[in-house]
């Protein structure tokens, strides 16, 4: 084997010398075209990790989509027309005299935990929620579901679910300083109010919309978007004459969607009842923190 090497070097070494004098030639060439090439690719792949995670940070709860820039159409044509804006105007003195009034109003809301089963009329429920869905949204993307739910047979199924998370809250996920800070409401893990109040509304934010060919919209600050769409939703049950509890059922999301069929898009925000409030029913003797806590004026 080593006699056949050394005669093929001795007859072609020539051969070999010039192919090897060749690629040290052109070597710098092919280097010049890899580094030229590679550095390109890199920073693009750079920067769209950079991009992904920035946005990520930014705007945690937006998981639409928004690649494919070239053949996407916004949901909302760029060519709206602008319309010319009316609204009521009041003079100083009417200002003043209905902002005073409509925190004297708001000022006697307060988080309810015990109901009259007394009905309420879905109407009712309808313009609460109409007025719910005129918050303002990130692009107007509106990213809120209200499921509002009467039906006997599903309040205690919502109960069941809720109660068997809280029981666990309560005993084993919720630190101590969490329970201790929740002393002063009482609260335990029974939720009797979930089958005693007439309605459960249930706030689905949409983390993104569905449009055509199977391409998810992004739903900018769905969450944000959400969480004031239920002030407006507090503000008008209470407007009303009528109560709620804002409430977060930790953990039982996914098991109140399945149940209430909701699509994937659809994720548990809040878990309000909505009813008359008990004629026994008590709440906490708090207050509430003064102007000169809430409001710094420059
Ligand atoms: C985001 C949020 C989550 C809440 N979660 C619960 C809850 O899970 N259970 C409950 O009994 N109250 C809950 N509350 C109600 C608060 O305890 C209540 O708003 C607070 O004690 C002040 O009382 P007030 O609403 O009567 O002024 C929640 C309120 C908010 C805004």
């Amino acid at each position: 084997m080593a006699g056949i090497v050394v005669s093929a070097l001795v007859l072609y070494w020539p051969y070999l010398v010039i192919l090897a004098l060749t690629f040290e030639l052109l070597r710098p060439h092919f280097q010049k075209k890899k580094t030229r090439a590679f550095p390109d690719l890199k920073a693009k792949k750079v920067t769209d990790v950079y991009e992904k995670r920035k946005e990520a940070a930014d705007d945690s709860d937006n998981e639409g989509d928004d690649g494919d820039d070239d053949e996407y159409k916004p949901p909302i044509a760029p060519d709206v027309p602008f319309v010319p804006y009316t609204a009521p105007r009041y003079s100083e003195k009417e200002m003043l005299e209905r902002s005073q009034a409509f925190f004297e109003e708001m000022n006697q809301r307060r988080t309810i935990r015990f109901y009259s089963d007394r009905p309420v009329p879905m109407e009712v429920m309808e313009s609460i929620i109409r007025t719910a869905g005129t918050s303002p949204s990130g692009a107007h993307t509106e990213p809120w579901t209200y499921v509002v739910v009467s039906d006997a047979k599903l309040k205690e199924d919502i109960r069941a679910i809720v109660e068997a998370e809280e029981e666990i809250n309560y005993t084993k996920r919720m630190a101590g300083q969490w329970t201790a800070d929740l002393k002063f409401v009482r609260t335990e893990w029974t939720k009797p109010y979930l089958t005693e109040a007439p309605y459960i509304v249930l706030l689905f934010k949409q983390v993104y919309g569905l449009m055509p060919r199977g391409r998810k919209k992004n739903h900018y600050y769905n969450e944000i978007s959400c969480s004031i769409s239920c002030g407006l939703f507090l503000a008008a049950v209470h407007h009303a004459g009528l109560a709620t509890l804002t409430s977060t059922p930790m953990n039982c999301g996914p098991a109140l969607r399945q149940l209430l069929n909701r699509p994937e898009n659809e994720k548990l925000l809040l878990l309000l009842p909505v009813g008359y409030p008990s004629d026994d029913a008590m709440v906490p003797g708090i207050g509430r923190k003064p102007l000169d806590e809430i409001m710094v004026s420059y």
